[in-house]
């Protein structure tokens, strides 16, 4: 097989290289930035006195020898840490990060900016919105127009986004939002009745002509576009305006909320009193990450207001469960407040048919009236769609989905050539299937999606993204602070108004500047389209994809060279994973016990591995050879019916599986420098090397 690729050896500059290869260069930057930096401090006020004198730095002697040594075992200890920048590494969503994150960072870190606002952060908060609006192309929003665009270039609906802690914030915000919008039209429609206000809407059911907002039903308001929702705001607050002859916006707004305010019926200033008559509820498959479960107790929907959704076999969300539930919460007068779809489940990688959702919403709101919020999910997948995003264009309509995933089907292609004794295959391998092409090239039909950089984008924590279709959703957040000129938090009635701090806006308050400068230089230098970022999904995707053929065809080469090994590797799904997550069971052949299943799959955990609470049998990784993670399918959340195959497949008897569950290993593929390695023309075949030791230790497991 020729593996060689040219292209391929760009990742080898982005990385520091698992063996440091690119030390010198790193090295030589970061000395560059901290001289760079020292620089900067003596040219302020050169004049100024020196106040730490040569004889108060000998003085403190002591404290610089106490300093090396906390240091010294400070270092020491670290390397207890476990090698996440290792193609050994393959446990959870960790990996290397970029030189230029890295830089960044640290850059950003020594100037110490808070990101909250502009007077703390003069220069990264540009940067941070700088981001926002790669995450928006790349989520295939319209990212806001440049300073000094013509007014009627800013009349067009504009995405918002802005640097989050990680996916757990983001999700977090995304439904604040989605709750404080979807609420809206109740207090709005009071405000309306109040004034008379002559204020029209279109109903869910029937968009083509608009109604007064007053004779409309609860739920009819209710059942409100999320979109329509959003520009109601607005247009509220001009049809106030007009009313009381209020001179400003500012004016304006103010008055709009406190209206909104007397009517008792606003969930942004009465809380959950305001939907006791509509508990919300909000739908996501059972493989969601916990942090929805967060958001839904914070918010006051409660934890009892998720509705999980069982999960078909591939983990995706099982859309017919899904519609029903959606329907009976209807039935029982709930809001269906927001679909929480996933792009990269947290365990298995999944991808949730989100156009598929999409369509179904369209259902819903002409048979029914009603909505919902679509929420993405893809604090893991986010990234993936760099795949289909080339430079200029970043595949806003999915009209053409049969030829986009031709493309990228041909750009994360390979061959694998797994080679056993006297077993060779030569497997191509490729990334990409129509549902999952549908489902990303679905992503800006959402109204919010959670990305997030400190995974796939190979950035340092904290940085995740939260981006909303809609920059006017920002109002339903605004927050008044005493610093801030009222224009700032002010409702225009057209236009997109920039906005110059983001504090009042978002649910965290001070957050760092480096987290910007980190991710800024990332994207400036690997662009996140098929170029840049591209390479290393593919790279992270095919190794994936690698793994799984090598444990589907782990059994086959035994044979052939006429060993029967006595277990046996399955793979959670018989397809290849949606995307980069690998997860497979271990087991002794003929053996029907989902009990000693799980024993296999534990025991073997425990020898990929090494106690992250400093347990004292492996404690340093340079002992471990190969690191994989583990989870556990369990009853109610995965559904019997969702693991019925994969339990037949097993062969082991599932009236086990309500008491048992199913552990699970898992393979989180992220490492660049497998595939790197291989189409470089590297000897060491890393997950060859990782199947043999798994299937060693496992021999060594049943036989025990
Ligand atoms: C799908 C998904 N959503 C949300 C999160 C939460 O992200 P964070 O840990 O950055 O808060 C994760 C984390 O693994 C995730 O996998």
């Amino acid at each position: 097989v020729d593996a060689l690729r040219e292209r391929t050896r760009r990742i080898a500059a982005w990385f520091l290289g698992p063996k440091a290869e690119n030390a010198a260069l790193e090295e030589e930057l970061i000395l560059y930035i901290l001289r760079d930096y020292f620089h900067w401090r003596r040219n302020y006020q050169p004049s100024d006195e020196i106040i730490v004198t040569q004889q108060m730095r000998r003085d403190s002697v002591e404290f610089s020898d106490a300093l090396l040594q906390q240091l010294a075992e400070m270092l020491a200890r670290l390397k207890r840490h476990f090698p996440f920048y290792s193609p050994r590494y393959i446990a959870h969503m960790l990996s290397d990060q970029t030189i230029p994150a890295i830089l960044g960072y640290f850059a950003g870190m020594l100037y110490n900016p808070n990101n909250v606002t502009p007077e703390s952060s003069p220069v990264t908060l540009e940067w941070e919105l700088g981001v926002a609006a790669d995450i928006l192309h790349l989520a295939g929003y319209q990212p806001p127009p440049p300073p000094g665009a013509s007014h009627r270039d800013t009349r067009r609906e504009f995405g918002w986004a802005h640097i989050t802690s990680g996916g757990t914030v983001a999700n977090i915000e995304a439904l604040w939002v989605a709750r404080n919008v979807r609420y809206f039209p109740l207090a709005a429609r009071r405000v309306a009745r109040d004034l008379g206000l002559p204020l029209t809407v279109k109903l869910a059911a029937d968009t083509a002509h608009a109604a007064l907002l007053a004779e409309t039903t609860e739920a009819e308001a209710l059942g409100i576009r999320p979109n329509e929702a959003v520009f109601l705001l607005p247009r509220l607050v001009a049809a106030v305006r007009d009313r009381f002859g209020l001179s400003t916006a500012a004016e304006a707004t103010a008055r709009t909320w406190e209206l909104i305010s007397a009517t008792g019926a606003s969930v942004a200033h009465h809380g959950a009193r305001a939907f006791a008559d509509h508990p919300p509820c909000v739908f996501v498959s059972s493989a969601a990450h916990y942090s929805l479960t967060k958001a839904a107790d914070v918010l006051g929907i409660g934890r009892d207001g998720i509705v999980f959704v069982d999960v078909d076999r591939r983990f995706r969300i099982d859309l017919r469960d899904l519609e029903a539930k959606i329907w009976r919460s209807l039935d029982e007068g709930r809001l269906p407040l927001a679909v929480a779809a996933i792009a990269g489940t947290t365990e298995e990688g999944a991808v949730d048919p989100i156009h598929e959702i999409d369509t179904f919403r369209r259902k819903l709101e002409a048979e029914r009236g009603a909505s919902f919020w679509l929420h993405v999910d893809a604090a893991w997948g986010g990234y993936f769609r760099s795949l289909f995003v080339t430079a200029g264009d970043n595949a806003p309509e999915a009209t053409d989905i049969a030829e986009r995933l031709a493309e990228v089907q041909q750009f994360a292609s390979r061959e694998v050539m797994i080679e056993r004794g006297v077993y060779r295959r030569i497997i191509p391998v490729r990334w990409g299937h129509h549902d999952t092409a549908a489902a990303f090239l679905a992503f800006p039909r959402a109204e919010s999606i959670a990305i997030d950089p400190h995974k796939l984008g190979y950035v340092p924590y904290p940085c995740g993204v939260v981006a909303f279709r809609n920059d006017r959703v920002r109002h339903f957040l605004a927050q008044e602070a005493l610093y801030l000129d009222e224009s700032e938090t002010s409702v225009p009635r057209y236009g997109y108004q920039p906005t110059r701090t983001i504090g009042p806006y978002i649910l965290e308050g001070s957050k760092p500047g480096a987290a910007a400068a980190a991710c800024w230089l990332s994207h400036r230098t690997i662009p996140p389209d098929r170029e840049g970022y591209g390479e290393i999904l593919r790279a992270s995707l095919l190794a994936a994809r690698e793994l799984f053929e090598r444990l589907n065809h782990f059994d086959h080469a035994a044979r052939a060279n006429g060993v029967d090994a006595p277990f046996e590797f399955l793979s959670v799904t018989p397809q290849p994973p949606d995307t980069n997550v690998v997860c497979f069971l271990a087991k002794r052949k003929g053996d029907s016990s989902l009990a000693r299943m799980n024993l296999v799959g534990a025991a073997l955990y425990e020898r990929f591995t090494i106690a992250g609470d400093g347990g004292a049998s492996h404690d340093y990784s340079y002992l471990q050879p190969f690191f994989l993670s583990h989870t556990r399918f369990r009853a109610p959340h995965y559904s019997p019916h969702s693991v019925g195959d994969l339990l037949a497949r097993a062969q082991v008897d599932a009236r086990d599986y309500a008491s048992e569950g199913i552990f699970v290993l898992r393979a989180t593929v992220m490492s660049p420098y497998i595939v790197l390695a291989q189409e470089s023309g590297g000897r060491q075949v890393y997950l060859a090397e990782f199947v043999d030791e798994l299937a060693r230790v496992t021999a060594e497991i049943v036989r025990a």
